[in-house]
Formats: C-alpha cells, sequence, structure tokens
C-alpha cells in the first residue's frame, strides 16, 4: 500500500513555554489514517492535516465500543535527535488488541513505517524540555453504520500526535493509591488485556470516588476473590517486598505492559529478583506497616515509573515508609528515562531513532 502525504496549509498555535504542557490536551498539525472495509482490506493511508472525523451517528463503536489503541512516545536526545522507545512492540500489541476486539490487524511494518514517517514529519513538534515527549496514540474504531451486535465491516485507524508533559500533575512526585474493595475492572475470560476503551471507561466510576476521597488512582483487585492487587488501570504496579521485586502475572487481567516488561529486564540487571505472582492486599498493607513492602511503584508509557505514598483500603490506610521515592524506584526511574532520552547507552536495543 502506497503512504499518501497531503499538504498541511493551516498550522496550529504551539505552547512555547513547555512548563506548561500537559498530559494529552494539544495536538500537531498532522495525522496518520487508512480505512478498512471487508473484502478491500486496508486502502486509503495517508497523512494528513489533523482534523475531526465525520461519523454516522449508528458507527458501531459509538454503540458497542469496538475501538482499540496503543501509547508510545518520542523522545528528544541532547543531539536534537529524536528516538522512539520499543515501537514495533506497541504495533505487536495493538494487533493482539485487534484480534481480542474482532478488528482487522495492520501490517506491522507498514504502520510502523507510516509512524516513523508522521514523527519527521512532526519533527519539530518533539518538546525539548527535561520530562516532556511527544506521546503517541494509534487508535482503531469501527465505523460501519450498524445496530446489530457483530464485528463491523468498516474501520478508520490512525494515529495522532501530543506533546506532554508529566501524566501526574505533581510529575515524579508519589501518588496515593485506592484499593477498591467493590468496583473490579478486569476478569479472567474478559478483555482486561486488551488496550481497548471500555476497560478505562468501566473504571471512570471508582477512580471518581477515590478522588473524592483524595486518592489519585485506584488499585484493581482480582475480581473472584478480591484479595490479590493486579494492575492501575493507567500503569501495572511493583512491589518490592522482601527484597523482591514483585508484580502481578499476566493472566489475561492485567496489560502486558512495554515498560512492565522493560522494568522486569532492568531489575534483572541490577541483580534484583523477579517474582510475578499476585500479592494480597493484606500483604500490602502489612508490609507498608511491618517495613516488609519497602517501596512500590506503577509503571506504564504515560507515567513511565509513578512512586506510590500510600495506600488505602476500606477504612485502613498505611504510608510507605517516609513517603518519599524509593531508592530502587529512583534508580530504575533513572535509567529508564536515560535510556529514552539518550542520556545513557542502550544495550537492549530499545531505542529506534527516528
Ligand atoms: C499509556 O501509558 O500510554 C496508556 O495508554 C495509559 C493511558 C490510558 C493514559
Amino acid at each position: 500500500m502506497d503512504l499518501e502525504i497531503q499538504p498541511v496549509t493551516e498550522f496550529k498555535q504551539r505552547i512555547e513555554d513547555e512548563s506548561k504542557l500537559v498530559f494529552g490536551k494539544q495536538f500537531t498539525d498532522r495525522m496518520f489514517v487508512m480505512q478498512y472495509d471487508t473484502g478491500k482490506g486496508w486502502h486509503s493511508a495517508r497523512i494528513q492535516p489533523y482534523a475531526p472525523f465525520t461519523l454516522d451517528p449508528a458507527a458501531m463503536v459509538l454503540h458497542y465500543s469496538q475501538e482499540i489503541f496503543e501509547g508510545l512516545k518520542a523522545f528528544r536526545r541532547p543531539g536534537g535527535e529524536i528516538a522512539l522507545f520499543r515501537p514495533a512492540d506497541n504495533v505487536k500489541r495493538f494487533n493482539l488488541s485487534a484480534r481480542r476486539m474482532c478488528m482487522p490487524e495492520v501490517d506491522e511494518q507498514f504502520f510502523l513505517d507510516s509512524l516513523l514517517e508522521l514523527i519527521r514529519l512532526e519533527a519539530d513538534w518533539v518538546p525539548h524540555s527535561a520530562g516532556t515527549s511527544l506521546y503517541i496514540r494509534p487508535t482503531m474504531i469501527a465505523t460501519e453504520p450498524m445496530l446489530g451486535v457483530r464485528p463491523a465491516d468498516q474501520y478508520l485507524c490512525y494515529i495522532i500526535l501530543s506533546p506532554v508533559g508529566a501524566y501526574y500533575k505533581g510529575g515524579i512526585a508519589p501518588v496515593k493509591i485506592w484499593i477498591s474493595d467493590h468496583y473490579v475492572r478486569a476478569t479472567e475470560g474478559g478483555t482486561g488485556e486488551a488496550k481497548t476503551g471500555g476497560n478505562y471507561a468501566a473504571s471512570l466510576y471508582a477512580a471518581r470516588e477515590a478522588a473524592l476521597k483524595g486518592y489519585d488512582q485506584v488499585l484493581w483487585l482480582d475480581a473472584k476473590e478480591k484479595r490479590y492487587v493486579e494492575e492501575v488501570g493507567s500503569m501495572n504496579m511493583f512491589f518490592y517486598y522482601d527484597g523482591k521485586l514483585v508484580t502481578s502475572p499476566l493472566k489475561g487481567t492485567v496489560l502486558d505492559g512495554i515498560t512492565r516488561r522493560s522494568v522486569i529486564r532492568l531489575a534483572k540487571e541490577f541483580g534484583i529478583e523477579i517474582e510475578e505472582r499476585a500479592l494480597t492486599v493484606d500483604e500490602v498493607l502489612e508490609g507498608a506497616e511491618n517495613g516488609r513492602l519497602q517501596e512500590a511503584f506503577g509503571a506504564g508509557t504515560a507515567v513511565v515509573i509513578s512512586p506510590v505514598s500510600d495506600f488505602c483500603y476500606k477504612e485502613r490506610c498505611v504510608r510507605l515508609g517516609d513517603g518519599k521515592p524509593g531508592e530502587l524506584t529512583m534508580r530504575l526511574f533513572n535509567t529508564l528515562t536515560g535510556i529514552q532520552y539518550g542520556q545513557q547507552p542502550d544495550p537492549y536495543g530499545w531505542v529506534t531513532l527516528v
């Protein structure tokens, strides 16, 4: 398939002061778009001016949420070059999500090449200040107008770009986590592992309750026993417990995070034992109280590494140590961002220069 590059005639006003960048509010001048029709396959691939879509009110995505997305970042390096972090992993996971949601897969090489071309054209939008990046959001939606419940026959796949600052307002500042004893995010056999909008919509109600109580995020327990900690919708969780780094196993309810994979690899290099097992909520609470739980942090593309200072479950609220980011958390954050921003070598081949 050819990639058409359309001209841009109107350019957007940029936020010049990069310290004012927030997460996901501003978008660049161009976007990648392609369409799919059953029998014809993917077609009409183009990089065009960023613009709203016209969608039929019966478009299936609007009724049955047949939608998937990805999140990755482009980083500005000290010499001015631009680097992507493990982009092929995101494209692979996009296709895994597509399969789970009965959507057509994309040609991985073509999609990756188109993404790189889009970043090249939008290179000026990659911010320069520490902690900033260009967030990349590949998305696919079902556009066929039809109210029957079945996989659609028409889709739109697109990539939009957003220059971003830190995901949480406080940057690397520790977050407070509410552990929900009632609501659940994902259940075995469900769609928890897929990056599909419905998983995130399902998390909003509990997130709002947590926010009202003064907490930043919700930590989800397993749906069956409501006993084991799983993930925080926007990040995988890691617990530095008894000198080992513990994280939930991948069994269909937890996202197979690319930052999660990178953290596991780095921690192994640091000589730290990894345990992929389900930690109980009691282990987290008691561990914080008796010191067995030394550190806890979330990991995800948007947040990178996000230290946790407090957990609250029912009426029991605990603080981890002095509430400040732990040593291992900071070492992982510094190494990961060092590789991403080109301040450290990349012995793992994670970086793709644009
Ligand atoms: C990401 O980390 O890129 C995500 O997709 C999380 C998001 C929902 C902000």
